[in-house]
């Protein structure tokens, strides 16, 4: 297979430059290149203003700020010839079938021959866009439909032409599977692909039936979000999300391209308040605002929420349904309750489970691909199929005959059976032809799910879990909620080592959840603190450290590969690894002063080893004390793996994973690398610089007090981590302290900080209000 090298985005727009970016993350080079304005001095200047936008863009399209340097702002007039050595062209312009086909005859004029050429087109069927174009251009064409914003979403809808050669798409696909981190949904060239057709029909079913049934915005969001497994924008905050303007021009196009017996097409209607509210300007979040906005009049700022009969806005209302506060569990129950909101929820879900059973083999191949792309593009929970399995297929054919539904055929082929199963451990799920077929992951991928569905733990107690994952390589899964850590996470730390000593060659620290980990389990340290348990507090703290301790200089490699948050205990996790190997989202960082306490489980010292040996920092004891009490007392987290590296919590030659699927095969082929010739670390001294750097850095704190920056027990909290970072009363810049000095100074400040009452208010209230607390 050739490989991608050299890539070209034409179309500089929202799309166009978030691709550009994410392949810079990916630490390839990268063309941008857009039009000429009538006028322009600078003839570069849309893909200029494209990557100063990137630079700046919130939530961040560039891992690194970095990164934008590899991508070459162009313009189409004068450099196109530059594509001639480019593998890859992706076409991201307008959403108009003329002008593509003018540009693809201008790129065929100039590429070399089989560099492939791929269009970003959201409803465009792949046909119409090479019509008239030679067969060579055709067989090197196809359709990557990246989600909006390119670097979040995983999800990438590729088609394939009659004519493109199989070797194209398997090209893009590994390039976007491994560099990328997208999970690649094969769909065919039906109109709007998968999760546009069936996303977008979800939504316009829940906005008619919202107005039909009488239900408030409020309600209907309510409903279509957690009770449903979906996200808590719901369905009218999603539409502000994404633009109501883009909704008219899909469904347009969609209606244009589908038969008039198709579902979308029955169901379009004129939409009056629709339409006055993009002419009005109310086109979402990115606009006056939209179903929701904030309301800043009066000098306040209330969240307002439109009514669908008036058109009127109102403070937003929290929705009194019962059903609201359904549990996802209770999925089948809800939509069997006979009330209005489970009624809404049954016609919503309904009508969109049934389409995409009619979307087989349409739209995708099998019921995988649609449930994939709805997990992935819409952040369900759980795909169609797998919700319909919820329901029991028999009972929601027999619901659906009693409405007096049509039932698609693929929901008669499942004969009331799962479309999904098991069999000998083998996960399985319903083809088109009735048989079960084994549901395969893509090579090379290894789940820590499916491994646990085929074995039984080594060890388990309630908050962790240890399982062979083969080769000699063992893997510590937290398991209690959040992930969070207590002393029986301690305490199997302890016993896994001595298994491992025992039986195996290295140990990965991973989970297949979302958050690697939100830390200690602050509720438990409550609990503890609120009837002065002092020496349970002070064990837990002192464990810990032994634990974390004894994982560093255990005599095997310990890898551990977090994803999404590492905060707090879980980041002292990392620093106490022989290396990591983190997926590029991984947000990590010392959070504690946000509770208002102190890393106690090795983070200071960990923090100041690193910064104190970092060869691009000035030598002596000062400044590497300086950032790692800059890092510390801000909270500072990181906003990806590798902004983590910059903060030193990953070390140069940790390992980044942009495929999430592919983050526990990779850390343990990183963990089996470090086996052989394997040493413990030695054990780093310290020179810390004592009184007169806490005087220094007293001063700062005060300067940021002064300045508003820092709070009251702010100011408290940051001087409990100088006193460690600084050494203690007693220390000597000429005097060598030890690991264990510096976990002293860590247990003696977290003891005393813990105790004070500004910082169980921010204890209290984080637990409560899953937000910090500024006192
Ligand atoms: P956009 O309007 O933000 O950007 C389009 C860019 O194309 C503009 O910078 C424009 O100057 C440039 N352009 C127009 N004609 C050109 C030409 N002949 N040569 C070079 N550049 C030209 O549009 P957006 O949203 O980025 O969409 C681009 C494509 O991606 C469309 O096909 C759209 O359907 C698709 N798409 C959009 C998504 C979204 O959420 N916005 C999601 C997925 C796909």
């Amino acid at each position: 297979m050739s490989t991608i090298n050299k890539v070209c985005v034409i179309g500089a727009g929202v799309m166009g430059a978030g691709i550009a970016a994410h392949i810079a993350n990916a630490g390839h080079q990268v063309l941008l290149m857009d039009i000429v304005p009538e006028g322009a001095t600078d003839r570069n200047v849309v893909a200029k203003g494209a990557i100063a936008k990137l630079i700046k863009s919130n939530p961040a399209a560039l891992t690194s700020k970095r990164n934008a340097k590899l991508i070459t702002p162009l313009n189409i007039d004068d450099d196109l010839a530059q594509i001639a050595d480019c593998d890859w062209i992706i076409e991201a312009i307008v959403e108009r079938l003329d002008i593509k086909q003018s540009l693809y005859a201008k790129i065929d004029a100039v590429r070399k021959s089989g560099a492939i050429i791929s269009s970003n087109t959201s409803t465009i069927p792949l046909n119409a866009l090479i019509n008239g174009m030679s067969d060579a251009f055709a067989q090197d064409f196809c359709i990557t439909h990246f989600f909006n914003p390119p670097r979040y979403m995983r999800l990438l809808e590729v088609v394939k032409g009659e004519k493109t050669r199989q070797s194209a798409i398997d090209t893009v696909s590994e390039f976007c599977d491994y560099k990328l981190g997208k999970s690649i949904v094969d769909c065919k060239d039906s109109p709007g692909f998968i999760a546009n057709r069936l996303g977008v029909y979800w939504i316009y079913v829940a906005l008619v039936e919202a107005m039909d049934a009488g239900l408030s915005i409020e309600e209907a969001d309510a409903i279509l979000s957690k009770p449903c497994g979906i996200p808590k924008t719901g369905v009218f905050g999603l539409m502000d999300l994404v633009g109501l303007d883009l909704m008219p021009n899909i469904l347009d196009s969609m209606v244009s391209l589908l038969p008039e017996s198709d579902a979308f097409v029955q169901i379009r209607r004129e939409l009056p308040l629709l339409e006055k509210m993009i002419a009005d300007g109310y086109t979402g979040r990115k606009g006056k605002g939209g179903f929701y906005r904030i309301n800043r009049s009066d000098g306040k700022k209330v969240k307002e929420a439109i009514s669908l009969v008036t058109g009127e806005y109102h403070p937003v209302a929290k929705a009194r349904l019962p059903e609201a506060r359904s549990h996802f569990k209770k999925f089948s129950e809800l939509l069997d309750t006979d009330s209005k909101g489970g009624n809404y929820a049954w016609r919503v879900m309904s009508k969109t489970l049934a389409y995409a059973a009619s979307l087989i083999p349409e739209a995708g191949e099998d019921i995988t691909a649609i449930d994939e792309a709805m997990r992935l593009g819409y952040n369900w929970k759980l795909g169609p199929f797998e919700l319909i399995d919820k329901l029991g297929s028999q009972a929601f054919v027999d619901k659906l005959v009693k409405d007096g539904e049509s039932i698609p055929t693929l929901l008669s082929t499942a004969a009331g059976r799962d479309f999904y199963t098991e069999t000998n451990g083998v996960p399985q799920y319903l083809g088109r032809d009735g048989e079960y077929k084994a549901l395969e992951r893509a090579a090379g991928i290894v789940m820590l799910c499916d491994i646990k569905r085929n074995s039984q733990p080594i060890l388990r107690n309630g908050s962790a879990a240890l399982w062979d994952i083969g080769d000699g390589v063992v893997c510590f899964e937290f398991t209690s909620k959040m992930n969070s850590l207590d002393a029986n996470t301690m305490a199997l730390i302890q016993k896994s080592i001595t298994q491992v000593k025992k039986n195996y060659k290295a140990l990965v620290i991973y989970n297949d959840s979302s958050h690697f980990s939100a830390g200690a389990n602050l509720g438990l340290a409550m609990f503890a603190a609120n009837i002065a348990a002092w020496p349970e507090v002070a064990k837990l703290v002192s464990e810990g450290q032994k634990a974390y301790k004894a994982l560093k200089y255990s005599p095997f490699p310990v890898v551990s590969a977090p994803a999404g948050m590492a905060l707090g205990g879980g980041c002292e996790i990392l620093l106490h690894s022989d290396a990591v190997q983190a997926h590029i989202e991984t947000y990590t960082g010392l959070v504690e002063v946000g509770v208002g306490l102190v890393p106690g489980w090795g983070g200071c010292k960990e923090m100041l080893a690193r910064w104190q040996s970092n060869p691009k920092h000035p030598r002596g004891p000062m400044p590497g004390v300086g950032k790692a009490f800059e890092l510390i007392s801000t909270a500072a987290v990181s906003k990806s793996a590798e902004d983590a590296k910059s903060n030193l919590v990953m070390r140069p030659t940790d390992g980044i994973t942009m495929n999430r699927y592919r983050l526990l095969a990779d850390a343990k082929q990183k963990a089996l690398s470090l086996v052989e010739g394997y040493e413990v670390p030695a054990e780093p001294t310290f020179n810390l610089p004592g009184q007169s750097a806490r005087a220094a850095l007293e001063m700062a704190v005060d300067g940021f007090a002064r300045a508003g920056k820092a709070t009251k027990h702010d100011r408290v909290v940051s001087m409990a981590v100088a006193d460690i970072l600084t050494g203690g009363p007693k220390a000597d810049p000429t005097v060598e302290q030890s690991e264990d000095d510096i976990l002293t100074l860590e247990r003696k400040a977290f003891m005393k900080i813990i105790r004070h009452p500004d910082s169980l208010d921010r204890c209290e209230h984080i637990l409560l209000t899953g937000k910090p607390l500024r006192n």
